[in-house]
């Protein structure tokens, strides 16, 4: 451009040579005012006073705005106005004043030419200042967005040159030369776009120039990142837990558990929703579609399920879910009672069963958990038992010591068991347990040992007393069998004198016993029973026989003889209470029954002896006379004092003489008169008591038949009661032993109205009653009798014992009377 400028200046010079002259000057626009563009007198080789005279020369420009002036003084050009090089060429280049200045004297043009140079006075500017673009968040990468060219009105390098964005972080800046010079700007998308990280994006973008110094003019871009349904729902927890105690009320409020989506508006409503397939949980749990609360809709049993797994889906309007899970825990509460449950069990045991021995076993469950399942048991007191805990939930029952069936034969154990929830439940079972025998007890006889009397001459046969023994064992145990055991008594085995019932205990005597021969024994009575190996004991027997008086008393002296006669001699000349001999007389039996007394019977003169009573001494009561015949013969009756009494009798031959010869001759028929004697009393005896047997019996029959007529008379007359006969009891009795015993047990006997007292009966009528004191055994005192029989009832009548009154029974009196002299 120099060049050009010079070759132009060139020509001008050469064509002013001719007819004028010509000057260029190149000034920057913007100049102030008054700044100098050129010494124009300097240039031109004009002379300043030309300049000054004459006409001041006139500058022309074809506009009409004078930018520039002439300094006639100076002789320069001076800035008159303003200069805008946009404003004067646009962006025409080169851009130049043409002005023209004409001198007179000789007149002479001259061409001036000012070039005005651009300078960087206008920055780059947008037609906007701001732009909203409005990008789906979902573009993809590489879309193109086109911006907006900027516009600087200076030209060349001062122009407009490059353009930039900031920041670059989503978007890069792309430039694209067109063919008429310009850019085109445009804005690609290189990384995706999230509206949920950034839903506003401000962008700067800033042209620039190329001028010294530089200029810029920015326009704000706004990217509004639309929304799109990238996001699904979250659940807040990938896992809920929740608890609730077992029977809770339905509609119990479980959790509310919550999901979050990043999307706006419809994306981003979440609707809750239980996925799990199992159709048994959505009987149990419900959730609200909205609020995402759990609530109970069935009934939870912590013995069933203790823990539910509910799976739960979160799910938005464009499509997009999430799932999670809720653990339920389903929490105890004591509702169960321990369950009993008896495995094994014997329903007896031996008693001779060891401590610790196992009668049951148990199982114990409580479904409840931890304190509400934990379960104690224990059983009743005070029986000999203690439940043991075997393991966990097993328990045995053991006895605690040994037992004793004759203690206690059966137990009932109440186990009882109750949790340690609270409040508590419990529950118990009762196990019945029977103990059964053993035979270990021995019988045992109620007495250490036994003493039995028993009268001699019995018959054999007779029981003679029980022994007893008993066993607190039971059933065979205790069935106790007797047994006599093997001794000997005086040589002979005892079985031949006594014999034992097996079974009753009951001992029999095997033959009569003498009292004389053997007066005691004694013997063992084993018990045994029925078990096995069998128990036994013995006891200790003693039998005593009782002396009866069975044997008459025995005259040692004098000596019976057959034929020969012995005879005591007594001199004529004896004193008075001379002993003459003394009878000597034993009895075997003891006792009473064997205490003697002598009685003379008989005698020639009874008053010429006696003899004593106690000694058996024969003596002489007055002196012996003359008269005295020399045979005298004395009966002397020897008794014992046995009830009844027994007697022996003996004939004491004396001869009262002073020598032996005489007493020979006397002596010779004196056995054969005896005899004949004897004889004739006793059928003299016999003859008197049949008579008089004969006469009683008559006596009493009539009087029976006369009085049984009038009674029964007087019963139908009288009375409608009946007559209750009164006999003596043991009356047969009696009869059977011949003898009648000391002592009567009357027993008390009553008629049918006896109401009004036990001893004191018998009012009315022909009522024929015996009135006896119950507490004096073995007397019958009164028998009253009816007055309309007998007017004197204060005579009574003697009977052994017994006062009778009593006639109108006196057919029974007699009877009994007969049979008791009998
Ligand atoms: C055991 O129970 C039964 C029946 O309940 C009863 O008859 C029996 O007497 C009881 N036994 C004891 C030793 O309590
Ligand atoms: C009888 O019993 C006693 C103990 O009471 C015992 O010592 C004795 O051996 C027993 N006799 C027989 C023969 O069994």
């Amino acid at each position: 451009i120099t060049m050009r400028w010079q070759v132009l200046l060139f020509l001008s010079v050469f064509c002013l040579g001719l007819t004028l002259g010509q000057v260029s000057y190149s000034i920057p626009e913007e100049m102030a005012k008054g700044s100098i563009v050129g010494n124009i007198a300097h240039d031109l080789g004009l002379d300043l006073k030309r300049l000054k005279s004459g006409r001041a020369p006139r500058i022309h420009s074809g506009d009409t705005t004078e930018y520039i002036e002439l300094n006639k003084e100076r002789g320069v050009l001076l800035i008159k106005e303003r200069i805008d090089r946009e404003a004067l060429c646009g962006e025409t280049t080169p851009c130049a004043l043409h002005l023209q200045m004409i001198l007179e004297n000789p007149m002479e043009l001259f061409r001036i030419t000012v070039e005005i140079t651009d300078i960087n006075d206008n920055a780059p500017s947008f037609a906007s200042t701001e732009k909203r673009i409005e990008i789906s968040e979902s573009a993809i990468i590489g879309s193109k967005f086109v911006l907006e060219k900027a516009f600087d009105a200076d030209i060349g390098t001062n122009g407009l040159q490059s353009y930039t964005l900031h920041p670059t972080s989503n978007f890069a800046l792309k430039l694209e030369n067109q063919a008429d010079g310009g850019k085109k700007v445009e804005m690609i998308l290189q990384k995706p776009l999230d509206r949920e990280h950034q839903e506003h994006i401000s962008l700067l973008l800033t042209a620039v120039d190329g001028g010294q110094p530089r200029m810029s003019g920015t326009m704000q871009i706004t990217v509004n990142v639309l929304d799109v349904n990238d996001n699904a729902p979250i659940f807040t927890k990938p896992v809920y837990k929740a608890a609730i105690p077992e029977n809770s009320p339905q509609g119990t409020s479980i959790i509310i558990v919550s999901a979050s989506d990043k999307d706006r508006g419809s994306h981003g409503e979440i609707s809750y929703a239980i996925s799990n397939s199992k159709r048994r949980l959505s009987d149990l749990f419900q959730i609200n579609q909205k609020t995402g609360e759990v609530i109970l809709i069935g009934e939870i049993d912590y013995e069933k399920a203790k823990l539910f797994q509910v799976d739960i889906e979160a799910l938005d309007n464009g499509g997009l879910s999430d799932s999670s899970k809720i653990l339920i825990d389903v929490i105890d509460v004591n509702d169960n009672s321990p369950q009993i449950k008896i495995l094994s069990k014997s329903d007896s045991i031996l008693e001779d069963s060891p401590e610790n021995t196992a009668i049951a076993m148990l199982s114990i469950n409580d479904p409840d958990s931890q304190k509400n399942g934990e379960v104690k048991c224990s059983i009743n007191d005070e029986i000999p038992f203690k439940i043991l805990n075997t393991m966990n939930g097993f328990y045995s029952l053991v006895t605690e010591v040994a037992l004793d069936r004759e203690d206690a034969s059966q137990y009932n154990i109440t186990v009882t068991c109750s949790d340690e929830g609270v409040p508590s439940l419990s529950s118990s079972v009762t196990l019945t347990l029977q103990i059964s025998d053993v035979n270990d007890n021995p019988p045992v006889f109620e007495r250490s040992s036994y003493e039995a009397y028993i009268i001699e001459n019995n018959t054999p046969g007779l029981s003679i007393f029980t022994v007893k023994a008993t066993d607190s064992d039971w059933n065979q145990n205790a069935r106790v069998s007797y047994i006599l055991e093997d001794s000997s008594v005086n040589g002979v085995p005892v079985s031949s004198y006594v014999s034992v019932s097996a079974d009753s205990g009951v001992i029999h005597a095997v033959r009569s016993f003498d009292y004389e021969q053997i007066k005691d024994f004694q013997f063992r009575v084993k018990a045994q029973d029925g078990g096995s190996p069998p128990l036994s004991s013995n006891v200790t027997v003693k039998i005593m026989i009782q002396d009866q008086n069975d044997n008459a008393p025995q005259v040692l002296y004098p000596v019976q003889t057959g034929g020969s006669l012995v005879a005591e001699m007594v001199p004529r000349s004896a004193d008075v209470g001379y002993l003459v001999t003394k009878v000597v007389a034993v009895d075997v039996d003891s006792g009473q029954n064997a205490w003697l007394s002598y009685k003379l019977q008989k005698a020639t003169d009874r008053a010429l002896f006696e003899v004593g009573l106690q000694n058996g001494e024969v003596r002489t009561i007055r002196q012996v006379t003359d008269k005295d015949a020399v045979k005298q013969r004395l009966t002397v009756i020897v008794e014992d004092n046995g009830q009844p009494s027994r007697s022996a009798t003996v004939i004491v031959n004396v001869a009262v003489a002073d020598s032996f010869p005489e007493v020979l001759s006397e002596f010779t028929d004196f056995t054969h008169d005896k005899e004949y004697n004897e004889n004739l009393t006793f059928y003299l005896v016999l003859a008197l008591a049949v008579v008089s047997f004969l006469f009683i019996t008559c006596v009493v029959v009539i009087i029976s038949v006369k009085i049984y007529r009038w009674r029964q008379s007087r019963i139908l007359y009288h009375s409608n009661l009946p007559v209750i006969p009164y006999y003596p009891p043991r009356y047969s009795d009696t009869l059977g032993t011949g003898t009648l015993p000391h002592v009567y047990n009357y027993e008390v006997c009553r008629t049918t109205d006896s109401r009004k007292s036990d001893c004191k009966f018998g009012r009315a009528g022909s009522q024929n009653v015996l009135i006896m004191d119950p507490s004096s055994t073995g007397t019958m005192q009164r028998i009253q009798s009816e007055k309309s029989i007998l007017d004197e009832p204060d005579s009574p009548l003697e009977v052994g014992h017994c006062s009778l009154y009593q006639l109108s029974r006196l057919h029974d009196l007699c009877h009994f009377q007969v049979r008791y002299f009998a």
